[in-house]
């Protein structure tokens, strides 16, 4: 038995692609560790959406390559996901001590770099492809994370090319998985015991778009999802404002399994951020989105992304990002600060960019604003009895609790008893804080 240790940086879709090669590498005698000084492969799945991801990832496998020199030649190290995909070669170089570079194409290449590598060969395996790896997708077992939700990725890659993001360029153009494979992957998960079905893309409502064959989008998949028997939940993300459908809507409120929880990123309350930042709408139009989906979706939770200090944010168009919270009442919303990325547009403004003490204390303003938010959001549910999906238990502040979601993503807390992890359970909701609710359960 050998024994491999991946850190995984980044989004749920590089989550995904982890288990994916967990389940490969098991194939080839594998097992997974989380002790690095144990394993004899040591590989880094990176993220590249902001420079920070990748000095991150750079330091990981640094450390190993200091392991490899001083105490034992024979590990081998993997450097894989984005920022190989973007940098591919160019790795060797800045870490020597890498047998492989994978990219985000070709994860399906796993075992046979695995067989060239021992046989002390250096592999670089980070060539784009237009398809889906979906026809040897079936070849192995996919090792999920423990836990309740199983995420399953439906679209691949982003054609938007959004000024700031790095995105298109590391995981290349939209391709949709077929749905019989997608159905496929849900009833294994369900079969094993997962609760809830969260489907992944850049742009799930983009999903199908490229089906020559047939017409097949979205709302058709959560149909079919929504048609497995048992009691489970599914969700999606990420929708891409001015692509959420009217029948999508209908859909969510219509089925039963599907919650009522949309993460629509705005990046900037500024008609004029928006469109240097290439987005296919402006203030008013992601207005009108919003409006909609609460005004037909009972409860909704909607989320949001934004970006602080994008090159050329005036203090003006800065304020009416803090104002958008407010407006649209954002449940909760990620927050970054503007990094430049390598080949994107926006990285070029060098002249525009903002000054990093700016961005901090932009950050700060935002972020601040963002727990207010959460908390109104919460305070909402106080009193209200609702349906909690245990995740866990733990520890909080000296109390053991058992902590699960609500069908519109808030976390509730609940004074635990017995280990609840995988059950529904009906919960009085008692109080709000901002990160979340307390509960009790409803006899
Ligand atoms: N497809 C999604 C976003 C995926 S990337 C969408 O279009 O909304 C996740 C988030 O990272 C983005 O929403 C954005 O807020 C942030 N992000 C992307 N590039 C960034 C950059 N260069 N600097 C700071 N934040 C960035
Ligand atoms: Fe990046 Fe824009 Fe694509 Fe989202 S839509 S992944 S932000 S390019
Ligand atoms: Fe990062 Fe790649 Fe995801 S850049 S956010 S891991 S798609």
């Amino acid at each position: 038995m050998k024994y491999v240790y991946i850190d995984t940086m980044g989004c749920q879709m590089n989550k995904s692609d982890t288990e994916r090669m967990l389940g490969m590498l098991s194939h080839f005698g594998y097992e997974e560790t989380h002790e690095p000084e144990k394993a004899d492969l040591l590989m880094v799945n990176t993220c590249s959406i902001r420079q920070l991801s990748e000095d991150k990832a750079f330091s990981a496998v640094g450390t190993w390559g200091k392991w490899k020199k001083e105490e034992n030649k024979n590990i081998k190290i993997g450097f894989c996901g984005c920022v190989a995909q973007q940098k591919a070669e160019q790795i060797f170089k800045r870490a020597p001590y890498v047998d492989f570079v994978l990219g985000t194409h070709k994860i399906y290449a796993l075992p046979e770099i695995i067989e060239r590598i021992n046989r002390g060969e250096r592999v670089c395996e980070c060539t784009e492809t237009n398809k889906t790896e979906d026809d040897v997708s079936d070849k192995y077992e996919i090792q999920r994370v423990k836990g309740v939700n199983a995420w399953i990725p439906i679209t691949e890659g982003c054609n938007n090319f959004c000024t700031y993001c790095i995105v298109p360029y590391t995981r290349g153009r939209e391709r949709s998985r077929l749905p019989e494979i997608i159905i496929k992957e849900a009833k294994d998960a369900l079969n094993a015991g997962f609760k809830e079905i969260t489907l992944l893309g850049q742009n799930v409502d983009s999903y199908g778009k490229d089906f020559k064959d047939r017409n097949y989008r979205l709302a058709d998949l959560l149909r079919e999802l929504n048609a497995i028997e048992g009691k489970f939940r599914i969700r999606f993300v990420t929708s891409y404002p001015t692509d959420i459908t009217d029948e999508l809507i209908k859909t969510v409120v219509e089925l039963d399994k599907v919650c009522e929880y949309f993460h629509i990123p705005m990046q900037s309350g500024s008609s004029q951020v928006l469109k240097a930042m290439n987005r296919r709408y402006d203030r008013e139009t992601y207005a009108k989105i919003v409006k909609k989906v609460r005004d037909m979706v009972p409860d909704v939770t909607i989320t949001s992304d934004f970006i602080a200090g994008f090159p050329g944010e005036t203090e003006e168009q800065f304020e009416e990002t803090l104002s958008a919270i407010d407006e649209f009442a954002l449940d909760y919303s990620n927050l970054a600060s503007y990094s430049p990325r390598e080949k994107t547009v926006a990285a070029k403004w060098v002249d525009k960019f903002i000054p990093e003490n700016i961005k901090d204390e932009r950050f700060q303003r935002l972020n601040k604003k963002i727990q207010e938010n959460c908390l109104k959001s919460n305070l909402k549910y106080v009193g209200r009895e609702m349906e909690v999906l245990v995740e866990s238990f733990y520890e909080h502040k000296g109390q053991m609790i058992n902590s699960g979601k609500t069908r519109n993503f808030k976390t509730v807390h609940i004074p635990y008893d017995k280990d609840l992890t995988g059950k529904f359970i009906n919960v009085k909701i008692t109080d709000a804080k901002t990160w979340y609710l307390k509960g009790e359960i409803v006899p």
